[in-house]
């Protein structure tokens, strides 16, 4: 909208990783927290919610990039079916020892469709039968030509157990950024997407929501799906409470009536009615379609 405009500010990027079944997705992000952490950098040691922020020094500056530990297809498929647009880099880690396989091929084809641009992380180069660029000849057959070879995909290789070259990783992921150019309105009531949701035994019902555009405070009243919310408290990744979430931060927020769905859109609302009674106009919408489904 045009209240945007404003006050527009860099926003740090949020960054999927994705890939084949044990090509290393997990390992890769543990290391790439466990080295910043071990850097004395920000970044989360017990990991409460699923994303998490890393600290990256670049060009004598300190930026932050946030990565989502989303790496299941389904939830980043429903998210696209939702029409919800939450990262802006995908890393497609493949196992320099195996290539390109089925979900390799599922995991681009996710990103073009999203329009999302793929920094490639060849990983377990320390492996005896790493075969790095068969990888890469694997990936121009895909559409995905690396930098070196004339295209435009940047592609590098790393080990997440021997920790190497996730330095590069990062500059890349910090250069990929600069281009993307990403921009955020801190001084506008909160919107973004619900990362994960669950009901939590004592807690009652918890979510991930990540903040796509304006600040998230506690107090705030906003919707998600259909769900009701007023903020009554807000936990980051490390697991301390916050006030007040920024854009592209991801918090995990206490206070909802019901569980809303991983995909699903939140928005916060100036009146508390009216956020009300947005709820209760989505809830019955979306048991009229339900219904409809059960008649047809
Ligand atoms: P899923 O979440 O199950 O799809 O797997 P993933 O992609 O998260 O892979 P994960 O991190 O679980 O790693 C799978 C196996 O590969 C584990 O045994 C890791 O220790 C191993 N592995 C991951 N990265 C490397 C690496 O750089 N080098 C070597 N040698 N092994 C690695
Ligand atoms: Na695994
Ligand atoms: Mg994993």
């Amino acid at each position: 909208g045009e209240e945007d405009i404003e006050n527009l500010q860099r926003r740090p990027p949020v960054v999927t990783i994705m890939g084949h079944v044990d090509h290393g997705k997990t390992t890769l992000l543990d290391a790439i927290r466990e080295t910043k952490v071990a850097q004395g950098e920000a970044g989360g040691i017990t990991q409460h919610i699923g994303a998490y922020h890393v600290d990256v020094d670049h060009d004598g500056q300190t930026q932050q990039v946030v990565f989502l530990d989303t790496p299941g297809h389904e939830a980043f498929t429903a998210m696209r079916a939702r029409g919800a647009r939450v990262t802006d880099i995908a890393i497609l880690v493949v196992a320099a020892d195996d290539g390109v396989q089925p979900q390799t091929v599922e995991a681009i084809s996710h990103a073009k469709a999203a329009e999302v641009p793929i920094v490639v992380a060849i990983n377990k180069i320390d492996k005896p039968g790493a075969q790095p660029d068969r990888v890469k000849q694997e990936l121009t057959d895909r559409g995905l030509q690396p930098e070196e070879w004339g295209g435009d995909t940047i592609m590098v290789p790393v080990s997440a157990i021997q920790k190497e070259n996730l330095d590069t990783l990062l500059e890349m992921i910090l250069l990929v950024a600069e281009v993307e150019d990403l921009h955020a309105n801190p001084d506008r009531p909160a919107r973004g997407t619900v990362i994960e949701a669950n009901l939590d035994k004592t807690r009652g019902p918890v979510a991930t929501l990540l903040v796509q555009n304006g600040t998230l405070r506690v107090g705030d009243t906003l919707v998600a799906g259909s769900v009701f919310c007023k903020v009554r408290a807000m936990i980051d990744d490390r697991g301390a409470r916050v006030e007040a979430a920024g854009p592209s931060f991801a918090v995990e927020v206490l206070g909802l009536n019901e569980v809303p769905a991983a995909g699903d859109e939140f928005e916060v609302f100036e009146s508390e009615k009216e956020a009300r009674s947005t709820a209760n106009k989505r809830a019955d919408e979306q048991r009229q379609s339900r219904l409809q489904q059960v008649m047809a």
